[in-house]
């Protein structure tokens, strides 16, 4: 939809909103706590952060931003073009990262359950003792601690080693080798592929190397998950663009699985997957263009985009949004028109200088993407909900099969939701993300949506927020007696862990 002066506005999703933009989601209330596009906080004082956050939504109610990107303007049409959509798999897997640099330091762990987690593990995966990414084997206590700098919860590190875009009958992976299989032809299997590179990185990895600034909000211990002060689960792909650049590579994908604190609806789960794509050019590359080395990458990388969404998507009208990222300049995000509705594809640019810079590569320009597979899978395998994506249940994992991108998932029964109400005053450190986090604790996919349904202020100052939290199981019914337990759970632990007065 375009407004009067001719900008977009649309559905944000996990790659950006912006200042300017649309609300996340119309809600019949404003979300009282949102996410800020820049703060100044200092990620490793957690109260000072949280504070920061609620003076910022305080005084910016309408904003909610995701990390990284905001949107500076409009668009320009891209025109059709008839393309047919191939369905081989990816012919080559080159290159898998073998080894890389651990940046897990030992500490001792914190392992005993209270009963009501023993009850809540019921409902869950297994938690894996050890892992391995690339060689490297990771336990419980590598990722879990007791140390106030770390905020991943057991739900958390349940879902680390998953893999989900491993697996060649999942949706995920099914999208990643189609993904592949369009650079493999497109560009003569030139491109090196990534997809076991460990999800444990240091915070100059998935910040400092790309220019993320010191204050802003994705460093917050609100939106990202840290193991210690100095160590994340890394929340984008990107985080791994320095070090494969400095390793001399010059055309690269990057898959893997990326983590975010965040609220909970049927778009968002704290774990998700991207994809990373980065292609490097020489001077004789685009002097014999006689275009400026800029241009020409952001040419390329348009066209290199535009083929891919083809390849997805089939012929669909596209349309380029000016937008930033702290990591490119210019930076770009791609829609499609889909289904009646603009999509947000893809977020790219052209790579900062100093990045590559910092890589040794002077003389060098280069484009870069990152794209999140759930939000392409969701609408191109007809999933509505995201913790699908999750599930062993046969009627859901049966329905895929390898190379078959243009499959539709066919719900099978579906389960009626049970929605509990709660009320608390809250405090200043109160934040929707933290409560999120109890929530998904207690009730892990069983969560889902939390929908804030009531804000009020009185005339003492003291505001109280209601919650609604739907239940519901994709597999089966659930029982009131056991969602009366889940919600009582998480009222003892709202009030115990966040310091709220229940109502
Ligand atoms: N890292 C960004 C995110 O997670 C996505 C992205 C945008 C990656 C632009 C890029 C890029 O490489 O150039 O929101």
């Amino acid at each position: 939809m375009r407004n009067q002066t001719g900008h977009v506005t649309r559905d944000s999703e996990r790659f950006k909103p912006t200042p300017r933009g649309k609300k996340k989601k119309k809600r019949n209330l404003t979300r009282s706590v949102l996410i800020r596009p820049y703060l100044l906080v200092d990620p490793l004082n957690l109260d000072a952060t949280l504070n920061a956050a609620k003076r910022y939504s305080t005084a910016n109610p309408e904003y909610y931003q995701r990390p990284f990107s905001r949107v500076k303007s409009v668009a320009m049409a891209v025109p059709l073009a008839q393309t047919t959509l191939l369905f081989r798999t990816s012919l080559l897997s080159r290159n898998a990262l073998r080894s890389f640099t651990t940046c897990i330091p030992s500490s001792s762990s914190s392992s005993s359950y209270s009963s009501s987690e023993l009850h809540r593990k019921k409902w869950r995966q297994p938690v894996a003792s050890v892992l391995e990414f690339g060689g490297v084997k990771i336990g419980r206590e590598d990722v879990v601690r007791d140390d106030p700098t770390n905020n991943v919860p057991d739900s958390i590190f349940s879902r680390l080693g998953m893999q989900l875009h491993r697996r060649d009958q999942h949706p995920i992976g099914i999208l990643k080798n189609a993904i592949y299989e369009y650079f493999d032809t497109s560009y003569s299997n030139t491109f090196d592929k990534f997809d076991n590179l460990c999800p444990i990185v240091s915070v100059k990895q998935n910040f400092d190397d790309v220019l993320v600034p010191a204050d802003h909000v994705s460093r917050s211990y609100n939106d990202t998950y840290y193991i210690d002060s100095q160590t994340v689960l890394r929340c984008h792909t990107s985080a791994h663009q320095a070090e494969l650049l400095r390793k001399g590579h010059t055309h690269f994908l990057v898959t893997g699985d990326v983590y975010r604190r965040d609220s909970i609806d049927s778009t968002h789960y704290p774990v998700f997957h991207q994809m990373e794509g980065v292609r490097v050019f020489q001077p004789d590359e685009w002097e014999a263009s006689g275009m400026d080395a800029t241009s020409y990458a952001a040419e390329d990388l348009k066209k290199c985009l535009e083929g891919l969404a083809r390849h997805l998507f089939g012929a669909v009208e596209m349309r380029w949004i000016d937008a930033y990222f702290p990591f490119t300049n210019p930076s770009f995000e791609l829609e499609i028109y889909f289904k009646e509705k603009w999509l947000e594809v893809l977020g790219c640019g052209v790579m900062e200088q100093e990045i590559l810079k910092r890589a040794g590569r002077v003389n060098n320009v280069a484009w870069a993407f990152g794209l999140g597979l759930e939000r392409l899978a969701m609408v191109l395998f007809d999933i509505p909900d995201i913790r699908l994506f999750w599930s062993n249940d046969e009627r859901f994992t049966s329905q895929f099969s390898k190379g078959q991108l243009g499959i539709k998932f066919k719900p099978f029964s579906k389960y009626p939701p049970c929605y509990k109400d709660m009320s608390f005053w809250i405090n200043e450190s109160f934040t929707e993300n933290n409560l999120c986090e109890i929530v998904r604790g207690v009730a892990g996919d069983l969560a889902e949506e939390v929908l804030l349904i009531d804000n009020f202020t009185n005339k003492k100052g003291m505001t109280s927020h209601c919650y609604r939290i739907a239940y519901r199981s994709m597999e089966r019914s659930l029982t009131d007696e056991e969602i009366n337990e889940l919600q009582w759970n998480v009222r003892d632990q709202v009030q115990s862990k966040l310091n709220v007065v229940l109502r």
